[in-house]
């Protein structure tokens, strides 16, 4: 890699208007030497003004009931605590629902629906007093019948926190009566906590007449602006929300930080003192949601030659005591249960269950890798029944292969590489005769097994609800020509703003010195969608070229006129402007161009075209386009101890023209080991009370440095620009890559599957934890295939 700060020089083309460059385009992330260096500021890291408060939650110790009583006298008494607040202190409504349910209390007051949820905060002096006050705290219940997972939600009927979808073509129940082979089966896929570095934190100060100003780790400050407006019943103009960068969001900062930053302002507000709200660990892992756990059943109708005739799916996904996101989450599981592959005649349901756990939510991938898993075991199950390898079954069916290539949700996939892009990779890195090679070694190792899998995914851009694709920007040009941009999206260690500094760069012709970014704000760029659903660098970065080129539109016009050139002869390049023959620095032209009363500022807005879905009727385009990519895992297992072993990764990843490679890489390397994470050592547990028993690192393992891949090949698809007008043609790249981690799961199955000579589906459970692989390898022993 090029030294990260030198842009290369690019010549001119039509394709951005002014100025082109290369793909290899890996400036450094924007905050990379003070990330290492320990000086870039997270909230915590911030001075404390004098009189700061710290806030700590009283939370409930039962998962559902009444609060007949709650004493807090002690509380109150103890040492260095200012005050003691419940939900009667709240001025406006005591309703944080991101979705407008109304069905999320901030505190709750005589009703308790999970283990874990906040009734009081206690604001000290020191964080350590409020910790010690809250314990005091004397909660009297009267319990109440508590559903803590799929299985008792549909004993108790099947309470639901949104409607249920059914995504319906053609006749999936008659195809499958006369399918040439059938086969059904049930698979479970747990849950993920995001353990983001950085936990929930909040920090807020009180203004004048009622202003309040919280810096708050979250990926959707506006909807953290209207949230707590709401709490305190003001108007929203009154509330500024800001975020510099978070420590990891993953999803988990979506709607989750909106508790914190409420309770911030609420105490900032009720105290005219600063306040700063930092969870715990432990109650941060306690209280807050999830990546949504599945209980998927399967019934498939297929061919001999393993072609794929007919699906019907079933999803229900325990959801938690209140709806937040999980409507469209469950929605994204069905959106990516065909993965890469085309149903013929398919029917996919959703059952959103509420329970009493906390509220699972946003998690990288929204649902999809959920769904992904289920469309892996179907193609693995029809593998071991017709005796194909999987990689076969898997070609024989993705989109691509067939002369109809429309999904469940009826969208035509156009822009299907699969059928190319994963042939390319079992090239690339041999895979048909490492499989052999793991085959061979399994006849003769009694305890060791390898497994090898070749898994593809297509990954739908964009929110499903069509009017969160949009974006603005604020961009700042000084008289010195330094700029200032900035942009509704939010940093949490993806490289946004790395790249939004780029497109201005490239548009400018300027170097990364001469380009700064600023902390996000509502007060700059209003209206704002949450930074999810990995459209950050999509919908930010038109914005961003769209406020950039506002300003070049009358910087051109002005020099045009003052120094006699035609309009076309003014180019914004590397080496500065040119006028024709004569180039000058870009400074030069703002000042002179400042002189002659130009504006030099400027805001951009972005909509993404092209799309539109309705929920109700399950017909639209809901995505503008699809991320492709696939990675091929070798694992060895141990039969004896249950351990998995990553030996070796191969992963191709579709980032389109990638606007930046090395942190478009880091993406795809974090995803796939936080997906691995997921399916071989991240398990939550909760206890018969309904009490979440792993709620530390000691108790919650996610993968170390050891458990990374032993070889690990990752690439980008060169020459692969997105057949869509996005910023640059380049793809959008936080979230697909974490399904790449589906192949570590579908390795360790094939693993399994020696067990038996390959002549039956392992029917692995997720996550495949020790525990399970060793369940799973006594369940095959005694020759039992059900699921365990
Ligand atoms: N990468 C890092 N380092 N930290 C994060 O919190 N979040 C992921 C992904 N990559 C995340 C990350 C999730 S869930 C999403 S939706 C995208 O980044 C959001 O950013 P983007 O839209 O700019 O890709
Ligand atoms: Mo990502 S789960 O859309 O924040």
């Amino acid at each position: 890699m090029a030294d990260g700060n030198t842009f290369p020089a690019a010549a001119p083309t039509a394709e951005n208007g002014i100025v082109a460059g290369g793909a290899t385009r890996s400036l450094r992330h924007e905050s990379a030497a003070m990330h290492v260096q320990g000086s870039a500021s997270y909230i915590d890291d911030l001075p404390e003004p004098r009189g700061t408060l710290h806030l700590v939650p009283g939370l409930s110790a039962r998962a559902h009931a009444r609060v007949l009583s709650m004493d807090l006298d002690a509380v109150r008494e103890a040492e260095g605590v200012v005050g003691v607040y419940t939900a009667a202190d709240i001025p406006g409504e005591n309703q944080i629902s991101p979705v407008g349910k109304g069905d999320e209390p901030l505190l709750a007051s005589d009703l308790v629906s999970f283990y874990g949820q906040p009734l009081f905060v206690v604001a000290a002096t020191t964080r350590g007093a409020a910790r010690r006050a809250a314990r005091l705290a004397r909660v009297e219940y009267e319990d109440l019948p508590a559903i803590l997972n799929v299985a008792q939600s549909r004993e108790a009927g099947s309470p639901m926190v949104w409607r249920p979808m059914e995504m319906k073509r053609g006749d999936a129940v008659g195809a499958l009566e006369h399918a040439p082979r059938r086969l059904s089966g049930r698979i479970t896929v747990g849950g993920q906590e995001h353990f983001y570095l950085e936990g929930q934190v909040a920090f807020a100060r009180p203004g004048e007449e009622g202003e309040v100003h919280v810096i708050s780790s979250t990926q959707h400050p506006t909807e953290t602006q209207h949230m707590i407006a709401h709490v305190l019943d003001r108007p929203a103009n009154l509330v500024t929300t800001e975020i510099r960068r978070m420590g990891g969001g993953f999803g988990g900062k979506e709607t989750q930080a909106n508790t914190c930053a409420c309770l911030a302002a609420l105490v900032a507000d009720l105290t005219g003192r600063p306040a700063k709200m930092r969870l715990d660990r432990d109650d941060d892992m306690t209280m807050t949601g999830k990546r949504h756990d599945f209980v998927i059943d399967y019934d498939v109708g297929y061919t001999d030659e393993g072609r794929i005739v007919a699906v019907d799916m079933v999803l229900a996904a325990r959801c938690g005591w209140s709806a937040d996101l999980s409507g469209p989450v469950i929605d994204r599981a069905l959106f990516h249960a065909d993965n890469a592959y085309f149903y013929p005649d398919v029917r996919l349901r959703s059952e959103p269950l509420r329970t009493n756990t906390q509220s699972n939510t946003a998690y990288r991938g929204f649902g999809g890798p959920q769904g992904v898993v289920a469309a892996e075991r179907v193609i693995e199950e029809i593998a071991f029944a017709t005796g194909l390898d999987p990689l076969e079954v898997r070609l024989r069916n993705v989109y691509g292969t067939h002369d109809r290539n429309v999904t469940p949700y009826n969208m035509v996939v156009e822009d299907s590489i699969s059928a190319e892009l994963v042939p390319q990779l079992a090239r690339r890195c041999d895979y048909a005769r490492r499989r052999e090679a793991a085959r061979a070694f399994n006849a003769t190792s009694p305890y060791l097994r390898r497994g090898i899998a070749l898994t593809p995914v297509k990954f739908g851009i964009s929110f499903t609800a069509t009017h969160f694709n949009q974006a603005g920007a604020l961009v700042h040009v000084y008289t010195d020509g330094s700029v200032q941009v900035n942009h509704g999206g939010t940093e949490m260690g993806q490289g946004l703003h790395t790249k939004m500094v780029q497109v201005a760069m490239r548009e400018f012709g300027l170097g990364s010195d001469q380009v700064r970014i600023t902390a996000t704000t509502t007060g700059k760029v209003p209206n704002t969608s949450a930074t999810a659903a990995s459209s950050g660098a999509d919908l930010n970065g038109m914005a961003v070229q769209d406020a950039v080129r506002r300003i070049k539109r009358r910087l051109v016009a002005f020099a045009a006129a003052h120094w006699n050139v035609a309009e076309d002869a003014v180019r914004f390049l590397p080496d500065g402007v040119h006028l024709g023959e004569k180039v000058i620095p870009f400074s030069h032209l703002t000042r002179q161009a400042y002189f002659a009363r130009v504006s030099l500022s400027a805001n951009g807005f972005y909509k993404t075209p092209k799309i539109s879905w309705n929920g109700e009727t399950g017909q639209g385009r809901p995505f503008y386009y699809f991320a492709y990519g696939a990675a091929c895992s070798e694992v060895v297992i141990d039969l004896l101890t249950g351990e998995t072993k990553i030996e070796r990764v191969d992963i191709l990843h579709d980032a389109g023209e990638s606007l930046n490679p090395a942190l478009d890489i880091g993406q795809v390397e974090g995803g796939f080991v936080q997906g691995a994470g997921w399916l071989t050592c991240e398990e939550l547990v909760w206890d018969k009370a309904g009490r979440l028993r792993t709620h530390a690192p000691s108790t919650y393992k996610i993968p170390a440095c050891s458990d990374r891949p032993r070889i690990f090949n990752v690439e980008l698809l060169q020459n692969a620009p997105n057949r869509e007008q996005t910023i640059f043609r380049s793809k959008a790249v936080g979230e697909p890559p974490f399904v790449h981690g589906v192949s570590v799961f579908m390795a360790i199955s094939d693993a399994l599957a020696s067990l038996d000579d390959y002549r039956t589906c392992p029917r692995l459970d997720a996550p495949a934890t020790p525990e399970m692989i060793l369940r799973t390898v006594a369940r095959m022993r005694h020759g039992d295939v059900t699921a365990a």
